[in-house]
């Protein structure tokens, strides 16, 4: 697609960022949207963070995503952060205000609601305890969206206790009690359990697989692995074969875009069945 002299400017900084699946995703949008606009990788070393996020104004763009390693080191360098983003301790787009100031935000918590939400949509925030499988970035924006849509008790199940503690520490509600347990104890997290969610990187290609015994599971709670490489992950196998509504990873990749392409494009955008078909084809392995 052409763009014009006036074209609207938005990208991805990362270190790596070959890998990222944002550049295809917005391209998406963009295209179907007929914007004249381009979003591009920005392959941005740790050490030049801050440098790269303040030419984000100086030249012309509307602000950005960040990826790892980024996403937390952002937090002090921007004007403005969004009290989510603080909560969740990182940022993953950045708006650019008219008067070149940075705005720091999270949409990693909007994006997993939206696609449990979609892909789920029998669940709700009173189905019961919601069981987290991990304590690292993704489990912080899942905590926190869980927490903010009034699941009232929420299991943080961790190989690192400590970790677990901080994110029960930094993302608590009043109206959500935050639990914190060990990882061999896993199974028995899922007992009366209203939702399951692994943020951990286990059965991610190349990473040990998640082998969890899901028996005392009420076979109405959503499962949900925030994977996306491979789609279908061991649990979210197991969890098929047992009867759960099951919810893969992309789903939360293509919905945590939406707020930043509105904001940078201004055009709202939906996580629609033909964008999934699209990007994921750019998942499928090399014939
Ligand atoms: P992200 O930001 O994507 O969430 P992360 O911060 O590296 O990534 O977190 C990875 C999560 O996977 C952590 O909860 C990690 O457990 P620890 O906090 O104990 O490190 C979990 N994880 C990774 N490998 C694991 C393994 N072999 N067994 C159990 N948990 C594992």
């Amino acid at each position: 697609m052409t763009i014009s002299g006036a074209a609207r400017l938005a990208g991805i900084m990362g270190w790596p960022v070959a890998h990222s699946r944002s550049p295809a995703l917005h391209g998406f949008w963009l295209a179907a949207n007929g914007i004249d606009g381009a979003y591009v990788p920005l392959p941005v070393r740790p050490q030049h963070l801050e440098q790269a996020l303040r030419a984000l104004p100086v030249l012309g763009f509307r602000g950005c995503n960040l990826t790892i390693p980024h996403k937390h080191a952002a937090l002090s360098i921007v004007d403005r952060v969004e009290p989510l983003a603080r909560r969740i301790g990182a940022v993953n787009t950045i708006v650019v205000g008219s008067d070149g100031s940075l705005e720091g935000r999270n949409t990693d918590a909007f994006g997993f609601y939206q696609s449990l939400r979609a892909a789920a949509s029998d669940w709700s925030a009173k189905a019961g305890p919601a069981t987290i499988l991990g304590a690292g970035g993704a489990a912080r924006a899942v905590v926190a969206a869980l927490a903010d849509a009034g699941v009232g008790e929420i299991r943080i199940v961790n190989r690192t206790l400590t970790r677990a503690q901080a994110v029960a520490t930094d993302i608590a509600t009043p109206q959500t009690s935050i639990t914190i347990h060990k990882w061999d104890e896993a199974g028995a997290a899922l007992r009366d359990a209203g939702l399951l969610v692994n943020t951990t990187s286990l059965g991610m290609a190349g990473e040990p697989a998640l082998t969890l015994d899901l028996s005392v599971l009420p076979r109405s709670a959503p499962v949900v692995d925030i994977v996306y490489v491979p789609l279908e992950t061991d649990l979210l196998a197991n969890a098929r074969r047992r009867g759960h509504p099951v919810v893969d990873g992309l789903g939360m990749l293509l919905h945590q875009g939406r707020p930043g392409f509105e904001a940078w494009f201004g055009t709202p955008v939906e996580a629609t069945s033909e964008l999934r078909a699209s990007i994921l084809a750019t998942l499928a392995p090399p014939r």
